[in-house]
Protein backbone atom coordinates (compact mmCIF):
# COMPACT_ATOMS: atom_id res chain seq x y z
CA UNK A 1 0.00 0.00 0.00
CA UNK A 2 1.04 3.55 -0.10
CA UNK A 3 2.46 5.32 2.38
CA UNK A 4 2.28 9.09 4.02
CA UNK A 5 6.21 9.42 4.94
CA UNK A 6 4.93 13.37 6.64
CA UNK A 7 3.26 16.62 5.70
CA UNK A 8 4.50 20.31 5.00
CA UNK A 9 3.11 23.50 5.33
CA UNK A 10 4.04 26.73 4.29
CA UNK A 11 2.65 30.14 3.73
CA UNK A 12 1.81 30.76 -0.12
CA UNK A 13 2.08 34.28 -0.54
CA UNK A 14 1.97 35.73 -4.26
CA UNK A 15 5.27 38.04 -3.64
CA UNK A 16 7.58 35.09 -2.34
CA UNK A 17 6.84 33.64 -5.94
CA UNK A 18 8.42 37.23 -7.73
CA UNK A 19 11.07 37.19 -5.05
CA UNK A 20 11.92 33.88 -5.93
CA UNK A 21 11.69 34.63 -10.04
CA UNK A 22 14.35 37.76 -8.96
CA UNK A 23 16.41 35.82 -6.61
CA UNK A 24 16.03 38.00 -3.66
CA UNK A 25 17.37 35.08 -1.28
CA UNK A 26 20.04 37.09 0.87
CA UNK A 27 17.98 40.10 0.38
CA UNK A 28 17.90 41.46 4.16
CA UNK A 29 13.68 41.90 3.75
CA UNK A 30 13.90 38.20 2.19
CA UNK A 31 16.54 36.38 3.97
CA UNK A 32 14.77 34.97 7.38
CA UNK A 33 11.78 34.01 5.22
CA UNK A 34 13.98 32.06 2.87
CA UNK A 35 16.37 30.83 5.60
CA UNK A 36 13.46 28.17 7.02
CA UNK A 37 13.24 26.21 3.62
CA UNK A 38 16.53 24.19 2.95
CA UNK A 39 15.72 21.83 6.11
CA UNK A 40 12.76 21.01 4.06
CA UNK A 41 14.65 20.90 1.06
CA UNK A 42 16.87 18.21 2.25
CA UNK A 43 14.15 16.46 4.08
CA UNK A 44 12.80 16.01 0.95
CA UNK A 45 15.64 15.09 -1.00
CA UNK A 46 16.94 12.31 1.86
CA UNK A 47 12.87 10.92 1.90
CA UNK A 48 12.17 11.46 -2.10
CA UNK A 49 8.64 10.85 -1.74
CA UNK A 50 7.38 10.00 -5.49
CA UNK A 51 3.71 11.83 -4.95
CA UNK A 52 2.68 15.40 -3.58
CA UNK A 53 -0.75 16.06 -2.30
CA UNK A 54 -1.49 19.88 -2.12
CA UNK A 55 -4.29 20.76 -0.28
CA UNK A 56 -4.64 24.73 -1.33
CA UNK A 57 -7.46 27.48 -1.93
CA UNK A 58 -7.75 28.76 -5.22
CA UNK A 59 -8.27 32.10 -5.21
CA UNK A 60 -10.41 32.89 -7.77
CA UNK A 61 -8.34 31.21 -11.31
CA UNK A 62 -9.95 28.03 -11.18
CA UNK A 63 -13.40 28.23 -9.25
CA UNK A 64 -15.23 31.80 -8.91
CA UNK A 65 -17.66 33.08 -6.38
CA UNK A 66 -20.23 31.95 -8.97
CA UNK A 67 -19.07 28.31 -8.86
CA UNK A 68 -16.98 26.87 -5.47
CA UNK A 69 -17.09 23.70 -3.94
CA UNK A 70 -16.48 23.33 -0.43
CA UNK A 71 -13.94 20.19 -1.11
CA UNK A 72 -12.43 19.17 -4.92
CA UNK A 73 -10.12 16.89 -6.10
CA UNK A 74 -7.89 16.95 -9.03
CA UNK A 75 -8.07 14.39 -11.35
CA UNK A 76 -6.22 15.54 -14.39
CA UNK A 77 -3.31 14.48 -16.21
CA UNK A 78 -1.71 17.53 -15.59
CA UNK A 79 -2.07 20.90 -14.10
CA UNK A 80 -1.43 23.74 -15.98
CA UNK A 81 -0.33 27.44 -13.91
CA UNK A 82 -1.87 30.61 -15.32
CA UNK A 83 -1.42 34.02 -13.50
CA UNK A 84 -4.44 34.97 -11.85
CA UNK A 85 -3.30 38.32 -11.69
CA UNK A 86 -0.22 38.97 -9.13
CA UNK A 87 1.92 39.22 -12.10
CA UNK A 88 3.96 35.73 -11.74
CA UNK A 89 5.58 33.66 -14.40
CA UNK A 90 3.26 31.12 -15.40
CA UNK A 91 5.52 27.51 -14.82
CA UNK A 92 5.52 24.67 -16.44
CA UNK A 93 2.44 22.39 -16.07
CA UNK A 94 2.72 20.00 -12.84
CA UNK A 95 2.19 16.12 -13.49
CA UNK A 96 -1.00 14.52 -12.26
CA UNK A 97 -2.05 10.94 -11.18
CA UNK A 98 -4.93 10.44 -12.39
CA UNK A 99 -4.91 7.03 -10.79
CA UNK A 100 -4.30 8.11 -7.39
CA UNK A 101 -7.06 10.28 -8.29
CA UNK A 102 -9.46 8.53 -8.99
CA UNK A 103 -8.81 5.90 -5.97
CA UNK A 104 -8.99 8.80 -3.57
CA UNK A 105 -12.35 10.17 -4.80
CA UNK A 106 -13.89 7.10 -4.50
CA UNK A 107 -12.56 6.46 -1.24
CA UNK A 108 -13.75 9.85 0.14
CA UNK A 109 -17.29 9.88 -1.66
CA UNK A 110 -17.67 6.01 -0.19
CA UNK A 111 -16.49 7.70 3.33
CA UNK A 112 -19.31 10.57 2.51
CA UNK A 113 -16.99 13.22 1.52
CA UNK A 114 -19.42 14.15 -1.42
CA UNK A 115 -16.34 16.15 -3.42
CA UNK A 116 -16.25 17.87 -6.62
CA UNK A 117 -13.84 15.44 -9.29
CA UNK A 118 -12.03 17.95 -11.68
CA UNK A 119 -10.74 16.47 -14.76
CA UNK A 120 -9.31 19.84 -15.61
CA UNK A 121 -7.86 22.14 -13.19
CA UNK A 122 -6.02 25.36 -13.34
CA UNK A 123 -3.60 26.09 -10.28
CA UNK A 124 -2.40 29.23 -8.87
CA UNK A 125 0.19 30.94 -6.21
CA UNK A 126 -1.14 28.90 -3.74
CA UNK A 127 0.26 25.52 -4.92
CA UNK A 128 2.89 26.78 -7.19
CA UNK A 129 4.76 28.97 -4.88
CA UNK A 130 4.71 26.00 -1.70
CA UNK A 131 5.81 23.94 -4.93
CA UNK A 132 8.94 26.11 -5.55
CA UNK A 133 9.70 26.48 -2.08
CA UNK A 134 10.24 23.32 -1.12
CA UNK A 135 11.45 21.78 -5.09
CA UNK A 136 13.88 25.31 -5.67
CA UNK A 137 14.86 23.78 -9.11
CA UNK A 138 11.55 24.70 -11.10
CA UNK A 139 12.64 23.49 -14.58
CA UNK A 140 12.31 20.29 -13.19
CA UNK A 141 8.86 18.04 -11.50
CA UNK A 142 10.28 15.62 -9.36
CA UNK A 143 6.90 14.10 -7.88
CA UNK A 144 3.37 14.14 -9.17
CA UNK A 145 0.82 16.12 -8.09
CA UNK A 146 -2.83 15.27 -6.56
CA UNK A 147 -4.40 19.09 -6.10
CA UNK A 148 -7.16 18.91 -3.51
CA UNK A 149 -8.75 22.49 -3.12
CA UNK A 150 -10.23 23.83 0.14
CA UNK A 151 -13.37 26.62 0.02
CA UNK A 152 -11.42 29.35 2.06
CA UNK A 153 -12.88 32.56 0.06
CA UNK A 154 -16.91 32.23 0.05
CA UNK A 155 -18.48 31.80 3.25
CA UNK A 156 -19.65 29.13 4.77
CA UNK A 157 -16.57 27.68 5.08
CA UNK A 158 -15.97 23.75 6.31
CA UNK A 159 -15.76 24.00 10.42
CA UNK A 160 -12.20 23.17 11.04
CA UNK A 161 -13.73 19.58 12.80
CA UNK A 162 -14.80 17.92 9.26
CA UNK A 163 -11.38 19.41 7.74
CA UNK A 164 -9.55 17.20 10.22
CA UNK A 165 -12.22 14.73 9.59
CA UNK A 166 -11.74 15.18 5.87
CA UNK A 167 -7.85 14.91 6.32
CA UNK A 168 -8.24 11.62 7.88
CA UNK A 169 -10.54 10.73 5.14
CA UNK A 170 -7.56 11.63 2.93
CA UNK A 171 -5.11 9.50 4.59
CA UNK A 172 -7.54 6.27 4.62
CA UNK A 173 -7.56 6.62 0.86
CA UNK A 174 -3.90 7.16 0.26
CA UNK A 175 -3.04 3.94 2.64
CA UNK A 176 -5.68 1.99 0.83
CA UNK A 177 -3.69 2.56 -2.58
CA UNK A 178 -2.20 -0.57 -4.14
CA UNK A 179 1.25 0.89 -4.70
CA UNK A 180 4.54 0.97 -3.12
CA UNK A 181 5.43 4.70 -3.84
CA UNK A 182 5.23 6.84 -0.87
CA UNK A 183 3.31 10.56 -0.47
CA UNK A 184 4.00 13.85 0.99
CA UNK A 185 0.84 15.78 2.48
CA UNK A 186 1.35 19.43 1.93
CA UNK A 187 -0.91 22.39 3.20
CA UNK A 188 -0.89 25.76 2.22
CA UNK A 189 -1.85 29.14 3.32
CA UNK A 190 -2.29 30.87 6.42
CA UNK A 191 -0.70 32.10 9.26
CA UNK A 192 -2.57 34.94 10.06
CA UNK A 193 -3.56 37.59 7.98
CA UNK A 194 -6.09 39.69 6.57
CA UNK A 195 -5.88 41.22 3.35
CA UNK A 196 -9.12 43.79 3.25
CA UNK A 197 -11.21 45.63 5.28
CA UNK A 198 -10.58 47.81 8.44
CA UNK A 199 -8.57 45.03 9.86
CA UNK A 200 -6.10 44.69 7.07
CA UNK A 201 -2.56 43.71 8.01
CA UNK A 202 -3.83 42.08 10.99
CA UNK A 203 -1.04 39.95 12.26
CA UNK A 204 -1.81 37.12 15.35
CA UNK A 205 1.38 36.04 16.61
CA UNK A 206 0.68 34.26 20.03
CA UNK A 207 -2.24 32.29 17.79
CA UNK A 208 0.18 31.41 15.83
CA UNK A 209 2.29 29.95 18.23
CA UNK A 210 -0.30 28.00 19.25
CA UNK A 211 -1.35 26.57 15.85
CA UNK A 212 2.01 25.57 15.05
CA UNK A 213 2.52 23.50 19.11
CA UNK A 214 -1.06 21.98 18.58
CA UNK A 215 -0.46 21.11 14.97
CA UNK A 216 1.93 18.52 15.98
CA UNK A 217 0.98 17.35 19.59
CA UNK A 218 -2.92 18.61 19.32
CA UNK A 219 -5.10 18.49 16.29
CA UNK A 220 -8.29 18.20 17.85
CA UNK A 221 -8.08 21.13 19.89
CA UNK A 222 -7.85 23.27 16.94
CA UNK A 223 -10.97 21.17 15.56
CA UNK A 224 -12.67 22.84 18.14
CA UNK A 225 -12.75 26.54 17.19
CA UNK A 226 -15.51 28.02 14.83
CA UNK A 227 -14.58 29.47 11.65
CA UNK A 228 -16.05 32.68 13.54
CA UNK A 229 -13.27 32.25 16.24
CA UNK A 230 -10.51 31.69 13.53
CA UNK A 231 -11.70 34.93 11.26
CA UNK A 232 -11.37 36.80 15.13
CA UNK A 233 -8.34 35.50 16.19
CA UNK A 234 -6.29 34.70 12.70
CA UNK A 235 -8.18 37.08 10.35
CA UNK A 236 -10.34 36.71 7.35
CA UNK A 237 -7.37 34.95 5.27
CA UNK A 238 -5.99 33.21 8.40
CA UNK A 239 -9.04 30.93 7.81
CA UNK A 240 -6.53 29.11 5.42
CA UNK A 241 -5.25 27.74 8.49
CA UNK A 242 -8.08 24.83 7.25
CA UNK A 243 -5.63 23.25 4.74
CA UNK A 244 -2.99 22.64 7.45
CA UNK A 245 -5.91 21.44 9.60
CA UNK A 246 -6.82 18.89 6.30
CA UNK A 247 -2.96 18.19 6.14
CA UNK A 248 -2.73 16.85 9.62
CA UNK A 249 -5.47 14.55 9.50
CA UNK A 250 -4.05 12.96 6.75
CA UNK A 251 -1.07 11.79 8.79
CA UNK A 252 -2.28 8.64 10.06
CA UNK A 253 0.83 7.46 12.35
CA UNK A 254 2.92 8.85 15.20
CA UNK A 255 3.55 12.81 14.11
CA UNK A 256 6.94 14.30 15.21
CA UNK A 257 7.96 18.13 14.28
CA UNK A 258 11.58 18.10 12.23
CA UNK A 259 11.38 21.71 11.21
CA UNK A 260 9.61 25.09 11.47
CA UNK A 261 10.26 28.52 10.45
CA UNK A 262 8.18 31.60 11.73
CA UNK A 263 8.54 34.90 10.43
CA UNK A 264 6.46 38.57 10.56
CA UNK A 265 5.65 39.70 8.13
CA UNK A 266 5.96 38.70 4.47
CA UNK A 267 3.57 41.12 2.59
CA UNK A 268 0.53 41.46 4.73
CA UNK A 269 1.01 37.90 6.27
CA UNK A 270 2.40 35.98 9.25
CA UNK A 271 4.52 33.54 7.17
CA UNK A 272 4.59 29.58 8.89
CA UNK A 273 6.19 26.86 7.45
CA UNK A 274 6.17 22.85 8.87
CA UNK A 275 8.24 19.98 8.75
CA UNK A 276 5.77 16.82 10.23
CA UNK A 277 7.22 13.43 9.78
CA UNK A 278 4.57 10.76 10.25
CA UNK A 279 5.68 7.31 11.88
CA UNK A 280 3.60 4.00 11.36
C1 LIG B 1 -1.22 37.53 0.47
C2 LIG B 1 -1.44 36.35 1.22
C3 LIG B 1 -2.21 35.34 0.68
O1 LIG B 1 -2.52 34.17 1.36
C4 LIG B 1 -2.74 35.42 -0.59
O2 LIG B 1 -3.42 34.38 -1.09
C5 LIG B 1 -2.52 36.58 -1.33
C6 LIG B 1 -1.75 37.63 -0.80
C7 LIG B 1 -0.36 38.63 1.01
O3 LIG B 1 -0.04 38.68 2.20
O4 LIG B 1 0.01 39.51 0.20
FE1 LIG C 1 -4.04 32.97 0.23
Amino acid sequence: MAKIIGGLSTSHIPAIGNAISREMFEDEYWKPFFDGYPPAQQWLEKTKPDIAVVIYNDHGLNFFLDKLPTFAVGAAPEYTNVDEGWGLEPLPPYPGDPDLSWHMIESLVEDEFDITSCQEMHVDHAFTVPMSLFWPDRSKRPVKTVPVVVNTVQHPLPKPARCLAFGQAIGRAIESYDSDETVVIIGTGGLSHQLDGTRAGFINKDFDMMCMEKIVSDPEALAKYSIHDIVELAGAQGAELINWIVMRGALTGKVSEVHRNYHIPISNTAAGMMVLENQA
